[in-house]
């Protein structure tokens, strides 16, 4: 994986919700890789701002840019900005999530609607505004064998349900089906379209959850390989997914997950 150091090199790429856990590895693994990077975030300027330094001390390009991935006015002005910084966007990464758990008899209509809103028409509005651009610019043979790469940040559990979390597992689903439609559809575009399944991850989505040494413990007992993911282990998948290392891969989820999906008895309140 690590072969050619630059394989993302004269490329544009915009992660979304970028500001930190596992969005702002992948900002750091595609700026290593020798991407220009447009760091998005909503909440966290100096999370983002954090992100844009590391890269610049590392001799990369990077600027942060605010918009909430759930606004088409706001992902329509984000994409203009990227653009107007960087000429075109060849990369997307369509990180944002966010979790609201509740149990499903007390689950209120707006748990429900703002995940669906962020998770899944978040990843709606980037992919369109994304491929829009791809197909715009057409093929630029000199920098990358397809037009543009589109990753979605899934999740285990686009497959595995998950009691108490029934708007993130339907919204990680819908992703699923989104990405494997989109791939198809765009693929005469010469654009490829797969996600990244994260299994449990140490970023802020989970931590406050899986604070005490029981709930980490029963959090191993899921994953065979005995240990908790780091963000960086999705960066790396993130940079050769987006690279040319990658070029017959189209509708696909990569799970990087320790094992995870390998026990049928997954259930967790969690
Ligand atoms: C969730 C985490 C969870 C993991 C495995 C992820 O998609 O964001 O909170 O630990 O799945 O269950």
């Amino acid at each position: 994986m690590t072969d050619n150091p630059q394989r993302l090199k004269n490329q544009v790429a915009l992660v979304t919700g970028a500001s930190s856990g596992i969005g702002a590895a992948v900002a750091l693994a595609l700026a290593a890789a020798g991407a220009a990077v447009a760091v998005n975030y909503i909440g966290h300027p100096e999370g983002a701002d954090a992100i844009v330094r590391a890269i610049e001390l590392a001799g990369g390009r990077a600027f942060a840019v605010r918009a909430d991935v759930s606004s088409e006015d706001a992902v329509h002005a984000m994409f203009a900005e990227v653009i107007e910084r960087y000429g075109t966007v060849h990369i997307l990464v369509a990180n944002s999530g966010i979790q609201q758990d509740a149990r499903f008899l007390d689950m209120t209509l707006a748990q429900w609607q703002r995940v669906l809103d962020v998770n899944l028409t978040g990843q709606f509005l980037c992919a369109q505004a994304a491929a829009r651009e791809f197909v715009r610019r057409g093929m630029q043979p000199e920098v990358s064998r397809a037009a543009g790469k589109i990753i979605c940040m899934s999740s285990v559990h686009e497959v595995i349900p998950w009691a108490g979390h029934v708007n993130y597992a339907a919204s990680k689903g819908g992703v699923m089906l989104l990405m494997k439609s989109l791939a198809q559809e765009l693929a005469p575009h010469k654009i490829r379209v797969n996600s990244i399944g994260p299994g449990a991850i140490a970023t802020p989505i989970n931590l406050t959850a899986r604070d005490t040494p029981e709930e980490v413990a029963d959090l191993l007992r899921l994953i065979p390989y005995g240990r908790v993911g780091e963000p960086e282990d999705i960066g790396k998948v993130a940079a050769w997914l987006a690279s040319d290392e990658a070029d017959y891969i189209t509708g696909t989820t990569i799970f990087a997950d320790g094992g995870m999906l390998l026990y049928p008895g997954f259930e967790s309140g969690g």
